[in-house]
Formats: structure tokens, C-alpha cells, sequence
């Protein structure tokens, strides 16, 4: 499949692994460029420029295909030195950036002129259009159901993509409960060029932590995510567990008046518990709605390869059967 997007980043596929702390290491990325994706190293997971140079070294010995690094500007306890860290993406070769959070315009300058080519993840049109407008190359226009930090606006991508596809001229993709080969299409159906999964690929074979994290999200249910931090603007959807309920109830308890200290035992150093131990009540870790669709714990071309595999059947059969008349009995999961 040739896309906007395929083409951009130089993929085979269009289909983009988010950035993900203490999950995006090189061994994911690795995986999903080498199935024909585009895996992202989480920067922020390396505790200092030196470690992602190291990280960005070991990952090009697993892989020759192309790889990104993600740049997350968050609110964060004390800020991460970034122009050091744009040194060690751009010593390293590394030729594409997802950046989140802020808007990255005030390092644009430092990455244009390395030749590396910028994604900012956004989670509304009004973000996407700054990003067009500073110079990204593309957006992954992030909705509502997504892991992490859908911002505070709550439009899901059922309207997002299309109001994004209606004012975006750079290419974008849906990122934000993207699963299977029926997100894929239906992504392209509404204008993205492609998509980019977070959770999905968390339940992977490659993706290195704890087999608990991996179990857990087989196991949950769409119902099972939660939303918070909303009073401090920071909302963060999140897997329901112990630590989680906690933070809701403190939250509840303090209103308006919350402040980050008030949860800093559930948001802060939660990842290592989580991801390394596998310490599943820990507290806050990011997950999305689309958690509701994991039911296995393929490889990454496993995954990959099916969700290719089958896009091209929904395409083939089911879209262009209704146009031909033979698939209105067909049932609904799609594919065979
Ligand atoms: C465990 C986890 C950690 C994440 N960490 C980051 C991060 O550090 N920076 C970032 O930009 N996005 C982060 N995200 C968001 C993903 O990159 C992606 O945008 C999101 O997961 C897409 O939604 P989905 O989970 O429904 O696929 C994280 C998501 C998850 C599930």
C-alpha cells in the first residue's frame, strides 16, 4: 500500500508505532521498522542524551530500515535538556522525530536543518494547523479514545479526522484506537494517510516488559480505561487499577484545589513499577480505549502482516463488494 505517508517517511507500510515510555525501546522499534512500519525510540525513556545516543546505535544494529525518535514536551517534575537530545537524534542519523506535547516550534529550526523530517502529534485541528504552519511534515491527529494524553478537548477521531482532513494540506494519520485492519481503513476512509497504534503494540511479542502489562491488556475490556489529571489540564487516559482508584478519590477529595504533589505517589516513577516489575496496581500508566480490541500476543510482523493482509481484503471484498452488490449479506466482522 502507497500512501502520502509511505512515501514521506520511506516505509513499506503506513502504519506508525507512537512513542511509548519505558516501552519504546530499540527492540520495538526495531521490530515494527523491520515488518514495514515505522517504530519510534521513546527519547524521554533514556535518562540523558548520551543513553538515546546509545539507544538510537543499538537499534540501528537490529534494523537498516528507516526509525524515528520521539521528543515528548510535557509538564514534567524538572525539564529534560533538549537541545542535547536533538544532538543525539541528530548525530545518530536518525532522519524522522514524533514530537508531542507543546509544539515543537522553537526546534524546528535545529531538526529542518539536520534534514529530519517532524510529526507532531495533536489532538485538535486548530494544533494540526500550527504544526502545518511552523513546517511539520505531517500530524498524527490524535482522538479522544487514545492512550496518553488526549488533551482537553474530548473529540473523538470519528469527527477529528474528517475535520482534519477538511483543513490539513500536509499528511496526516489517525492515531487513537487503531487496532486491526478495519481502524486502518476506515482511517484512510476519512482522510489519514495512514495510522499510528500505541497500545496495540504493547501487546506484541517483541515489545519488552513485563508479560503482567501484556496479560492485563488482554484481559481488560473498552470499559476499562480511566481519565485523569482533568482538573490540572493535564488529562491522561490510563488502565483502571488500585493506584488509580486512589488518584481518582484523591482527586474527587480535592476538587478545584488539586495540585500535582497531591498524586505525585500515583503518576510519579509509576512506568519502572509497571513495565519492568509488573507491578499492575502501581498507578497511572497510559492506555488506550482500544484496549477493548486486544484479544492476542502476535510478533509485530505477525501483527502487521495481518492487519496489510486484511485491509486489502476489506478493500477488495467487502467495500468493493457493496458496490457490486455481493456483500450486503456478508456478516460484519469484515474479514474471513
Ligand atoms: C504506555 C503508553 C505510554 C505512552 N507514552 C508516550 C510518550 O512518552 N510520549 C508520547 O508522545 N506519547 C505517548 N503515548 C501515546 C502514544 O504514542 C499514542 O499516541 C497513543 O497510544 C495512541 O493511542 P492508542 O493507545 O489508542 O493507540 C503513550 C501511550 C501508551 C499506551
Amino acid at each position: 500500500m502507497k500512501t502520502a505517508i509511505t512515501e514521506l517517511f520511506g516505509i513499506e507500510h503506513p502504519i506508525i508505532q507512537g512513542g511509548m515510555h519505558y516501552v519504546g525501546f530499540a527492540e520495538l522499534a526495531a521490530a515494527v521498522s523491520n515488518a514495514g512500519g515505522l517504530g519510534i525510540i521513546t527519547g524521554l525513556t533514556q535518562k540523558t542524551p548520551e543513553l538515546l545516543a546509545k539507544e538510537i546505535a543499538r537499534c540501528r544494529d537490529m534494523t537498516d530500515k528507516p526509525f524515528g525518535v520521539n521528543l515528548t514536551f510535557l509538564p514534567s517534575f524538572t525539564a529534560p535538556p533538549y537541545p542535547e537530545y536533538i544532538a543525539a537524534i541528530r548525530e545518530g542519523g536518525v532522519k524522522v522525530v514524533e514530537t508531542a506535547g507543546r509544539s515543537p516550534e522553537q526546534y524546528m529550526p535545529a531538526l529542518k536543518v539536520a534534514g529530519i523530517k517532524v510529526i507532531h502529534k495533536c489532538t485538535s485541528v486548530r494544533h494540526s494547523l500550527k504544526a502545518e504552519k511552523i513546517g511539520c511534515d505531517a500530524v498524527s491527529v490524535d482522538g479522544f479514545e487514545c492512550g496518553g494524553h488526549p488533551g482537553e478537548d474530548d473529540i473523538p477521531n470519528m469527527i477529528l479526522l474528517p475535520r482534519a482532513a477538511d483543513e490539513l494540506r500536509i499528511p496526516f494519520v489517525a492515531s487513537g484506537g487503531m487496532a486491526d485492519a478495519r481502524s486502518l481503513v476506515a482511517a484512510l476512509a476519512m482522510g489519514a494517510a495512514g495510522m499510528n497504534m500505541g497500545t496495540r503494540f504493547i501487546a506484541t511479542k517483541e515489545a519488552p516488559v513485563h508479560l503482567n502489562v501484556k496479560k492485563a491488556l488482554v484481559e481488560a475490556t473498552e470499559l476499562d480505561t480511566r481519565l485523569v489529571m482533568r482538573a490540572l489540564r493535564n488529562t491522561e487516559r490510563v488502565l483502571q487499577n488500585k493506584g488509580v482508584d486512589e488518584l481518582l478519590q484523591i482527586e474527587r477529595d480535592k476538587g478545584a484545589t488539586l495540585k500535582i504533589e497531591d498524586i505525585h505517589d500515583q503518576v510519579a516513577g509509576v512506568y519502572p513499577k509497571v513495565m519492568v516489575d509488573g507491578e499492575m496496581d502501581a498507578g497511572a500508566w497510559s492506555c488506550g480505549m482500544v484496549v477493548g480490541l486486544i484479544n492476542d500476543i502476535p510478533t509485530v510482523k505477525e501483527l502487521i502482516d495481518r492487519i496489510v493482509t486484511e485491509a486489502e481484503q476489506i478493500i477488495r471484498q467487502r467495500l468493493t463488494g457493496f458496490l457490486d452488490g455481493v456483500a450486503a449479506s456478508k456478516p460484519a466482522r469484515a474479514v474471513a
